[in-house]
């Protein structure tokens, strides 16, 4: 994008109207959602205020709605008062306290069910003993579990005192762990001795004591639930089993009001350079966003069973499992393990016996299950499902119409959300009784959310299929308010770029005729891998800490099922290994980066070769490794290229 316009190659032209099945249910039918519209767009401010002071419990009402003195540092509802856990159970108590909040399954198949009664009163103790040992508003809690209820309550027990969780990915290794231990200054770290995935225990205690050992000079105390039979060592001082830390405290314990502005939660993230990003979300505006989001477009009835599979250690796990869908009270399903666990049919045996009636996840997981063939879903009942959702990543049109057709019968709506970890919520989507989707696309944004595309200039590309950076127009209460601890580098990437005049996402896009947003994927050098968000830099800082490295480069190539997978090409420095000697090497180094990193940042690819490809200026050539990588054609100009002959090399001819 940095020195051509993106044109836009896909054609999709397939309408699918929402159902009059559908219709005659929604919460939110194509007139509401005008008017709702209209009323965003004759009064930014105000349609939100009053969004906020219907949907929200207040301890202390607001009257500033958006404080804009220290743009693009915005911030809502300022003089407000709330506590976002009450928001999600206490509000529920006396009209649902029965009613089931989550439906658990471990991968081995141990089953837990908890209505909203006891999931407030599991909270509470959770929070008494986070009080107990020292946890105040305002301080940093890592949390790094598995999939288990234990790791909402813990996030939610957070919310309910003030504490500032940080969740790190329970597939992160111990290194990623420590940094983002470090960086957010934590005080305290929830873990369990191990999870189940993929019929393997990940052992997530082990993990922590490395990392603590590396140094993390701000954490106190360590709190373990005990998950599986691997078995951990346990400081003493330090560790306490959370089964010990419960014991005798009470189960109720008062939501602590906290400022609209109070931090909830930081999340770590990918970014084009440097060390991953804390991404800062306040409380009122995000509870608010994740709120409406969770009532239209996944359309929850008091009847519906959501299950969104992602991991809580990513941003759809916070918004659509942990805070979303219980402040509408809804009841959510949460499974453990690998959607192949014990085989493809996992997910869909899971919606049968559940009952899922809405079901949202990653393209990723589309495709994977998509290879295994029709005939796996095809022995489950999936009658009850009504609502498809995918998140992540943009879907290809087979995938969609396979996830429509095969998954769906034909009968349910998909909405194709939107998002990412600093926009707090589903910024763009299809409301599933007002939208016709179109496969590809994730439609229209949502009313209040002024999404636009923008030129190099900054001017708005009206032309249908000319493609531009995808930009946030107006401030939206559940945006990001930082990144922790670096509020230059906040205001460098997201806002610098056109004078902080919009966020800009970091995402391509364009619109068709119809004015719908078709997203094209990332502008830096962030690659999404299975949904996940990489930084080509981490990798390639991980590759260069390896003794055996001197210079490393990674690219993004198309993979059908991943999306994208890592291409790494790495110069050593003795002699570039040829023959036998390159696999010993290639799986060292795989093996390097997943221990530095995490399983996930594994390249696919590793080449070798005696140099990098450069301009005379000394600038890696991406766009030529990229184009190497993917099996292109080389098209573009190489003449400035600083030793031709090594062309061979990255193709991995010689
Ligand atoms: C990509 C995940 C196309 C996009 C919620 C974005 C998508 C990044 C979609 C954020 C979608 C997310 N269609 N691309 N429906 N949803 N993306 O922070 O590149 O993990 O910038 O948040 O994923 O990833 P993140």
């Amino acid at each position: 994008m940095t020195d051509k316009k993106l044109e836009s190659i896909l054609q999709e032209d397939r309408q699918f109207p929402p159902s009059a099945d559908f219709v005659a249910g929604t919460r939110l039918n194509a007139d509401s959602l005008a008017a709702l519209h209209a009323a965003a767009d004759a009064d930014h401010e105000g349609y939100w205020a009053g969004l906020a002071r219907e949907e929200l419990q207040w301890d202390q009402p607001f009257t500033v709605t958006l404080d804009d003195s220290a743009a693009p540092n915005y911030r809502w509802f300022t003089d407000g008062e709330l506590n976002v856990s009450a928001n999600c159970l206490d509000v529920h108590l006396a009209t649902r306290g029965d009613k089931t909040a989550i439906i658990f399954e471990g991968e081995g198949g141990d089953k837990r069910r908890l209505s909203y009664r006891e999931l407030t009163a599991e909270v509470c103790r959770f929070a008494n003993a986070l009080k107990s040992q020292g946890i105040e508003a305002g301080d940093r809690v890592v949390i790094y579990m598995p999939m288990v209820p234990e790791a909402v309550i813990a996030m939610q027990a957070c919310a309910r005192i003030g504490a500032v969780h940080s969740v790190v990915f329970g597939g992160f290794s111990a290194n990623s762990l420590r940094d983002r231990i470090r960086d957010a200054g934590a005080r305290m770290v929830i873990t369990a001795d191990g999870g189940h995935r993929g019929g393997q225990i990940v052992e997530l205690k082990a993990a922590t004591d490395t990392a603590l050992a590396q140094g993390c000079d701000t954490i106190e105390s360590v709190i373990v639930l005990k998950r599986s039979d691997c078995g951990c060592d346990m400081q003493a001082g330090r560790d306490t089993w959370w089964a010990d830390a419960v014991a005798g405290q009470s189960d109720t314990c008062e939501p602590t009001p906290l400022n609209a502005e109070h931090p909830l939660f930081l999340l770590y993230t990918s970014g084009s350079t440097g060390k991953p990003k804390g991404i800062q979300h306040a409380s009122a505006g995000y509870l608010l966003h994740a709120t409406l989001t969770s009532r239209w477009i996944f359309d929850l009835h008091d009847d519906d069973v959501f299950w969104c599979t992602a991991d809580v250690g990513w941003v759809t796990g916070h918004t659509y499992v942990a805070y979303g869908p219980l402040a509408v009270g809804a009841t959510i399903v949460m499974y453990e393990g690998a959607p192949t666990y014990p085989d493809g049919g996992r997910f869909w045996s899971i919606c049968q016996r559940h009952g899922v009636t809405i079901f949202y996840t990653a393209p990723t997981a589309i495709r994977a299950l998509m290879k295994l063939g029709d005939d796996i879903p095809a022995q489950y009942d999936l009658s009850k499902l009504r609502l498809l959702g995918t998140v992540g990543e943009p879907i290809n049109p087979e995938a969609w119409i396979w996830y429509h057709t095969v998954i769906g019968n034909k009968r349910c709506p998909i909405v194709d959300t939107w998002w990412q970890t600093e926009t707090g919520g589903i910024m763009i989507s299809p409301l599933p009784g007002a939208t016709a989707t179109k496969p590809g696309s994730c439609t229209r944004a949502l009313p209040g959310i002024q999404a636009d595309i923008v030129d190099e200039a900054g001017e708005s590309v009206t032309q249908a299929d000319q493609g531009g950076y995808l930009v946030v127009r107006k401030p939206w209460p559940a945006m990001l308010r930082t990144i922790w601890g670096d509020n230059d580098r906040y205001v460098e990437t997201y806002w610098a770029q056109f004078q902080n005049r919009f966020y800009v996402a970091g995402d391509s896009a364009h619109r068709d005729n119809d004015g719908y947003f078709w997203i094209m994927g990332r502008i830096d050098d962030v690659l999404n891998v299975s949904g996940h968000r990489l930084g080509t830099m981490e990798v390639e800082s991980a590759l260069v800490a390896h003794e055996k490295v001197a210079e490393a480069a990674v690219v993004g190539r198309p993979h059908d099922v991943k999306g994208e997978a890592l291409f790494a090409y790495v110069v050593l420095r003795g002699d570039r290994p040829t023959g036998d000697a390159v696999e010993p090497l290639v799986k060292e180094l795989r093996a390097w980066v997943g221990e530095e990193l995490g399983a996930i940042a594994k390249p696919d690819d590793i080449r070798f070769a005696d140099n990098l490809p450069k301009t005379r200026s000394g600038k890696i050539m991406r766009r030529l490794l990229r184009a190497i990588a993917s099996g292109e054609e080389i098209t573009q100009d190489v003449s400035t290229l600083e030793n031709p002959a090594i062309l061979e090399q990255l193709r991995g001819d010689d």
